[in-house]
């Protein structure tokens, strides 16, 4: 599917794409060209969601303003303009394409889709997909294909970017995972179960420059008996009681279903080696208890885990931020919404837990070694590819080294920051409690009481970790393998978090 487009579809015709996006390049739609023609304030404005600086600008009949008012504001432009900003592709050729529209008897045009440049460290993108709810009027489409959202970048972001052969992307959308995996992996499979979508990420890809084996079907069924380096996922997962009323949002299995055969599917299709980002949503029950569902997707995969919980939303605030996504109208959200919160009722679901996945299938005759659940909602605390990797080597590091080898090593600290909690009493402030925080670190924070803040402001990589806990015995007079075994936890979690590492 990667060379041809979808029939019936939009953008089947790839020659229109290949000279649609040539003549975007050369009108200056780029990333750059629009952050020029808007000034930084206004496409900054822009990119946060909010258009009405740039409609003000986008006011005359340039280029620019042409392109950017149909393709990501979504408005009306005279036909004559946009046959003027292009050259090279007609707008017969491209309304022929679902690409736009020609209305008012050939007059005005307007965008079926939205069309924008995007980029990466490794390179400037187009991408194609639908225009979102405040782009148009009415409720979106069943087979929508979402454009970059938010969830889309922190997926993104979470990725460990590190070059490998294989790569699987399930449920595409618009293509926009894919596009970043063409920096670092040499085959790209993606899949996705919408017509639709295939037929906008075979254009996102043909624009940008990449190729990539598109194939359709759910979950892992297009590549049954296949094996990847690395596997992305922001699956459907919309926690509801098994409708599909939009395709990017709701599977069609009840609850978090569709996460978890996801997650049990994982391990019969990746190397041994091999990693998985994906994005989730759990059902919780018992706030107490938030991780119930993850542990249990994890129970039996063998694949070592790093689940970090980013928000724990309540009933309605989960259902109010899904059902304002679609652009329905008022009536019908509080028709859907009371539905879904009797479902949610029902199924005694109390919460509904967000965040990301990174899992690993284990070397060749390797054992799981680790699988962690854990909640981390600090801002600019977001798991990061780059964390990613460095949390896996740290629990590699780890599992391959005991306590006496870890006595045995000099450790150095990261830049990190020891930060005081203090309350005013008789004495002035009274530090009641104090924490070692890698800053950007997530979940890089470990409390420290007296010892273990003199045992890491020791940390220099000059002596050995034994060596400094016998100074510190003999210096509270107490006995020096008591205190190493009760420093060893705080040490190993300080190791974990990126706060403490071997010396070279
Ligand atoms: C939330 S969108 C993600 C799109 C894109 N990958 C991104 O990161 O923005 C989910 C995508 O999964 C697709 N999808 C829905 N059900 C699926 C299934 N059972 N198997 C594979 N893909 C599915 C949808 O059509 C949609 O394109």
């Amino acid at each position: 599917m990667s060379e041809a487009g979808v029939m019936g579809h939009p953008c089947a015709d790839l020659g229109v794409v290949d000279r649609f996006a040539a003549a975007l390049r050369r009108a200056g739609f780029t990333t750059d060209g629009i952050e020029a023609h808007l000034g930084a304030e206004v496409s900054a404005a822009l990119t946060g969601g909010v258009s009405w600086p740039a409609a003000a600008v986008l006011a005359d009949d340039r280029r620019l303003s042409t392109l950017i008012a149909l393709f990501l504001l979504g408005e009306e432009r005279a036909v004559a303009a946009l046959e003027g900003a292009l050259s090279g592709v007609g707008v017969d050729e491209l309304a022929g394409q679902g690409i736009v529209a020609v209305a008012d008897g050939g007059a005005t045009v307007r965008p079926i889709l939205d069309v924008r440049p995007y980029a990466d460290d490794a390179g400037e993108y187009l991408v194609f997909a639908d225009q979102d709810s405040g782009r148009r009027s009415g409720t979106l489409a069943h087979d929508h294909v979402l454009g970059i959202g938010g969830a889309s970048v922190s997926l993104a972001r979470a990725v460990i970017r590190a070059p490998v052969r294989r790569a699987l992307d399930v449920g595409t959308g618009c293509g926009v995972q894919a596009l970043h995996l063409g920096a670092h992996c040499a085959d790209i499979v993606a899949t996705d179960t919408n017509d639709r979508a295939l037929a906008l990420a075979a254009a996102t890809a043909r624009a940008s420059g990449q190729s990539w084996d598109l194939r359709r079907g759910s979950l892992f069924e297009p590549v049954a008996g296949e094996r990847f380096d690395l596997i992305v996922s922001n699956p459907p997962f919309v926690i509801s009681r098994g409708d599909q009323d939009y395709i990017y949002r709701d599977s069609g299995v009840p609850a978090d279903g569709l996460c978890e055969q996801l997650i049990a599917q994982l391990p019969e299709h990746l190397n041994p080696g091999g990693v998985a980002s994906v994005l989730a949503n759990w059902a919780v029950t018992d706030v107490d208890d938030w991780s119930a569902r993850p542990r249990r997707w994890l129970a039996n995969t063998g694949l070592d885990a790093w689940v970090v919980q980013r928000e724990l939303a309540d009933p309605i605030s989960y259902v109010s931020l899904w059902l304002a996504d679609a652009g329905e109208s008022p009536e019908r959200i509080a028709t859907r919404g009371r539905e879904w919160l009797d479902y949610f009722a029902d199924a005694g679901i109390v919460a509904v837990g967000m965040g990301v996945l990174t899992l690993r299938r284990p070397s060749v005759g390797g054992a799981v070694r680790f699988q962690i659940v854990e909640e981390i909602t600090g801002a600019g605390e977001e798991v990061t590819g780059d964390e990613a990797q460095a949390f896996l080597a740290r629990q590699d590091f780890l599992a391959e080294n005991s306590d006496e080898d870890l006595l045995a090593m000099r450790l150095s600290t990261s830049p990190v920051m020891l930060e005081e909690h203090l309350l005013p009493g008789d004495d002035g402030w009274q530090c009641v409690g104090s924490v070692l925080r890698r800053p950007g670190g997530p979940g890089a924070a470990i409390p420290l009481d007296e010892v273990s803040r003199a045992l890491f402001a020791g940390c220099r990589g000059q002596v050995a970790l034994a060596d400094l806990i016998a100074l510190l015995a003999a210096h509270h007079d107490v006995d020096a393998d008591a205190l190493a075994q009760a420093a060893m936890p705080v040490v190993r979690e300080a190791i974990a978090r990126g706060i403490a590492y071997q010396a070279v």
